[in-house]
């Protein structure tokens, strides 16, 4: 019999086949009354890193044991709750770091290089005009700052390396081994840095830990890219600096409130803005999806049905 499966959010279409072939899939999104009929009988939930899973959903499953998550970040599962229920929790590591490193140079070129505001200058018909647009910024040599040198966090600072006059970065602790000096708080990361990515997990020890202050230090040529999570960054905070000419831009693929972007960014041309598409390519959600199945069918290769 094949094992009940919660699908929280639609994905790949290859994915969902697959899920299709080897699970009875239940799809709660799109029928609201479903998981009150369904909810029991639920052994696996497939979710995304940023929904992960919610608590009302998560208080409806009593047969859970396994959340396979599409992506690395697990600071939207409850892990304390995982751990004293038994319930495995897996990811898709290293699959996506190419890509959400490749995502962060981007934003990072394309904010300094102001790529989107003369993008819309061509399209808008304004360059025969030889209307004026102001110049941009040189990228090369400055000193980037990493915070969070993980797996994406290392991605990044190769990529940003060749370009840089230094990288430096800070984590809880110094990473043996890394070839970057260690900056001893986010604070004095910023102070030393004229672009600093964000690329630390998300999650409760990491709230609100690129704040007004450490924005300020940046400083008014200062750029910030997020890759991360929103809650990374005090969003008021962000914008705050931006009105007030406090810090020259932000690239940012993620958000406090997603989907849901302030108003106040939407209006701006120092900030370029991505709907949180860090994984989002053809390969590495291609990658994603086959580490999700394979997850899914070590668990239930092993587990024997509770029914
Ligand atoms: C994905 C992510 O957008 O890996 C993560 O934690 O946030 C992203 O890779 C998401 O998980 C896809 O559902």
């Amino acid at each position: 019999m094949k094992p009940d499966l919660l699908l929280t959010q639609p994905m790949s279409p290859d994915l969902e086949r697959a899920l299709d072939a080897a699970y009875v899939v239940h799809r709660p999104y799109a029928d609201p009354g479903l998981l009150e009929k369904v909810g029991g009988k639920i052994r696996a939930v497939v979710t995304g890193g940023q929904l992960g899973l919610p608590a009302p959903i998560w208080d409806q499953l009593p047969a859970l044991e396994l959340i396979a998550v599409n992506g690395v970040g697990l600071d939207a599962v409850d892990l304390e709750r995982a751990k004293s229920k038994g319930v495995r929790v897996t990811t898709t590591p290293d699959v996506l770091t190419d890509d959400v490193a490749d995502l962060a140079i981007g934003l990072w070129l394309s904010l300094s290089r102001r790529m989107t505001v003369a993008d819309r200058y061509v399209r808008d018909g304004r360059w025969p005009g030889h209307e004026p647009l102001a110049l941009a910024t040189r990228a090369s040599g400055r000193r980037i700052g990493i915070l969070g040198l993980g797996q994406i966090g290392r991605a990044i600072a190769a990529r940003a390396a060749p370009f840089a006059a230094e990288v430096a970065y800070h984590s809880r602790r110094p990473v043996e081994g890394a070839p970057y000096a260690y900056a001893a708080s986010p604070l004095a990361l910023a102070e030393r840095s004229d672009v600093l990515f964000v690329s630390v997990a998300g999650g409760a020890q990491s709230r609100a830990l690129v704040d007004a202050t450490v924005l300020k230090a940046l400083g008014p040529r200062g750029l910030l890219i997020n890759v991360a999570r929103g809650s990374v960054v005090d969003e008021a905070a962000l914008i705050t600096a931006l009105e007030a000419g406090e810090l020259a831009g932000a690239g940012l693929d993620v958000f406090a409130d997603e989907p849901n972007v302030p108003a106040a960014l939407l209006v701006r041309e120092d900030v370029v803005l991505q709907p949180h598409r860090g994984s989002a390519t053809v390969e590495g959600r291609a990658a994603m999806g086959r580490l999700v199945l394979e997850n899914l069918a070590a668990h239930f290769a092993v587990a024997p049905a509770r029914r």
